[in-house]
């Protein structure tokens, strides 16, 4: 039986081919049967994945339900299983056992982690990434980590974002970022050039969200130090050009979140069925119209 291809080398596939792989987050659980569906029926290489404060502050249950529901649901051929964001400070300014969270999902059998040291200054933000490289070692896990700010999660008001990215505040440094990698080991890097997570706090989650661009600049330099893939977050609401032009410069995962949970929130008062219909057209449209990266699973070696 062929050996079936890792999370980890698929990424490194994107970044040599120079496409992307999304990940798209699951905060409610009927959302990952259309999410798989249209990977499968688009030939689409794409990953399943929950973040720490999808359990605490949406519906998406467990660490357990979800792979659960992975497991009920997933089509190797196209999808393997992410844990996203678990911070090891959270949005509330809260300490996480991030260590306990991870090992259970590595010991659950997700195909790659993230810890997101990235509220604390470089040096601890250092020691915690390398502490979840040691535990995901012996499995052969990929784990990804962060470093710069990317924004929007927290409760308290945002700058207004032209402010912010003409200041550059909290983008990732690409010193810090070579030093980083060497030092963690990581094996993908989550940065910060412009790029903002979408709003999730009760009055703020239905809002849309303010159309960002990407300083594809520093993306180049960061990618050309560092040698690793990059991981876009705050995939909701980026111009297309701008993505583009940072896949072609070094981003070879993103991550979206906003895009198909406000679909899925505004149709599930009609019923669930419908919602999950509304999530499938949005998932086509991402891969087809915006990402253009249907039937990615070959050329990335999967099926
Ligand atoms: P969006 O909500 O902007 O799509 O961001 C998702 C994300 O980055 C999750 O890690």
């Amino acid at each position: 039986m062929k050996k079936m291809i890792d999370s980890r080398r698929i990424v490194q596939n994107a970044l040599k081919i120079k496409t992307v792989v999304p990940g798209f987050n699951i905060p409610y659980l009927p959302m990952m049967e259309p999410v798989v569906r249209a990977l499968a029926d688009t030939g689409t290489c794409g990953l399943i994945m929950v973040a720490r404060l999808e359990w605490t502050k949406f519906k998406s249950g467990s660490l357990e339900d979800i792979c659960s529901e992975y497991r009920r649901l997933k089509d190797e051929r196209y999808t393997r299983l992410h844990l996203d964001h678990v911070p090891v400070i959270d949005e509330d300014n809260l300490e996480v056992e991030y260590q306990e969270i991870i090992s259970r999902a590595i010991d659950l059998g997700y195909d790659s982690v993230m810890v997101d040291a990235s509220r604390l200054p470089l040096i601890e933000n250092i020691r915690c990434t390398e502490k979840i490289k040691g535990l995901a070692r012996k499995s052969g896990v990929a784990v990804e980590g962060e470093l710069g700010a990317v924004m929007g999660h927290e409760t308290g008001p945002l700058p207004p974002y032209e402010e912010l990215f003409a200041s550059g505040k909290g983008f990732t440094d690409v010193k810090e970022a070579e030093t980083f990698v060497r030092e963690t080991g990581v094996d993908w890097l989550s940065v910060a050039a412009g790029n903002i997570h979408g709003a999730i706090t009760a009055a703020k989650r239905s809002q849309t969200k303010v159309e960002a661009k990407l300083d594809v600049e520093r993306i180049g330099e960061i990618s050309r130090v560092v040698k690793i893939p990059l991981v876009l977050h705050g995939g909701t609401g980026i111009k297309n050009e701008y993505i583009r032009e940072s896949v072609r410069r070094g981003i070879a995962k993103i991550n979206i979140a906003t895009a198909i949970r406000q679909p899925y929130e505004k149709a599930v008062s009609v019923s669930v069925a419908h919602a999950q219909e509304e999530v499938y057209k949005t998932v086509l449209k991402i891969i087809r119209d915006e990402l253009e990266i249907a039937g990615s699973a070959k050329l990335l070696g999967l099926s």
